[in-house]
């Protein structure tokens, strides 16, 4: 994770953002600590942090960084110019902790966990709003695992994992509009789901972080809360409104490097 300690809106470059609506930086402090205590002090996971760099208020979104697993981290390709500058810092921040930084093929977008989860040892993946398709081949071959593209369609759900998140290598929580009727038949050919309703993606419900049987998710999701908590899952939800004005939420705050 990133504190947000440069952390403001200053550029639009989702649906989310407005130059009109920034978010009250004490305010997204506070949220953030609390986001954080939640994953370290209720959850009980380790979290490394990465000095947020002044020119980059987006890199509080670490899990646009790049795509762990093992050892190596697929590092990201950002579409806009705006937070590719984050990308030397992350690399810098990888190689530091002994990770194979890998870098994507020239002119191929990637923005790392915001378009690439995995779901056991298949990789789901986003594309057309931030991601190009040719990413999930250079993913598929890196990595040796199958690559399941999945098209996204709205402009307000343009990562994947605003749309999406993974409970099991066979359950998938998603938000169906976001996606083209191909990847729906896709998701639900391949996965059992829950689907979210609109209302509840509108509040970023599928930015959600899963460590095992607990999901922190952000506020403002009942029924989504609710399905959870039937199905054996003890949901945790933090408030975030400072971060969704950029177009982000728990998942995004969070990268996940180990021990997964
Ligand atoms: N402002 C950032 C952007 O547009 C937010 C990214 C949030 N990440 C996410 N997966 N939603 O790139």
């Amino acid at each position: 994770m990133c504190a947000p300690d440069a952390y403001d809106l200053k550029y639009e470059i989702n649906a989310w953002m407005s130059l009109d609506n920034r978010p009250d930086v004490p305010i997204a402090n506070l949220q953030w600590r609390e986001l954080h205590r939640t994953l370290t002090e209720v959850v009980g996971v380790t979290v490394d942090l990465i000095p947020q760099a002044p020119n980059a208020p987006d890199m509080v979104f670490t899990a646009n960084a790049g795509l762990v697993r093992g050892k190596s981290v697929m590092l990201s390709e950002f579409r806009h110019a705006e937070r590719q500058v984050e990308v030397e810092h992350f690399k810098a921040w990888f190689e530091r902790q002994g990770f194979q930084t890998i870098l994507p093929p020239a002119g191929c977008k990637f923005e790392g966990e915001g378009d690439a989860l995995f779901a056991g040892e298949t990789l789901l993946a986003g594309y057309l709003k931030r991601s190009d398709i040719c990413s999930h081949a250079w993913l598929s071959e890196s990595l040796g695992l199958p690559v399941l593209s999945l098209e996204l369609v709205d402009n307000r759900w343009y990562h994947l994992d605003t749309a999406l998140f993974v409970l099991t290598p066979s359950l998938i929580a998603f938000y169906p509009g976001a996606f083209d009727d191909y990847a729906q038949n896709v998701i639900r050919h391949n996965f059992d789901t829950i689907e979210v309703a609109r209302s509840e993606a509108m509040q970023f419900a599928c930015n959600a972080v899963v460590l095992g049987k607990d999901v922190v998710m952000p506020a403002g999701c009942p029924l989504l809360v609710e399905e959870l908590a039937r199905r054996g899952y003890t949901p945790h939800a933090v408030e975030l409104s400072e971060f969704i004005k950029s177009g982000g939420a728990a998942k995004c705050l969070t990268l996940f490097v180990g021990g997964q």
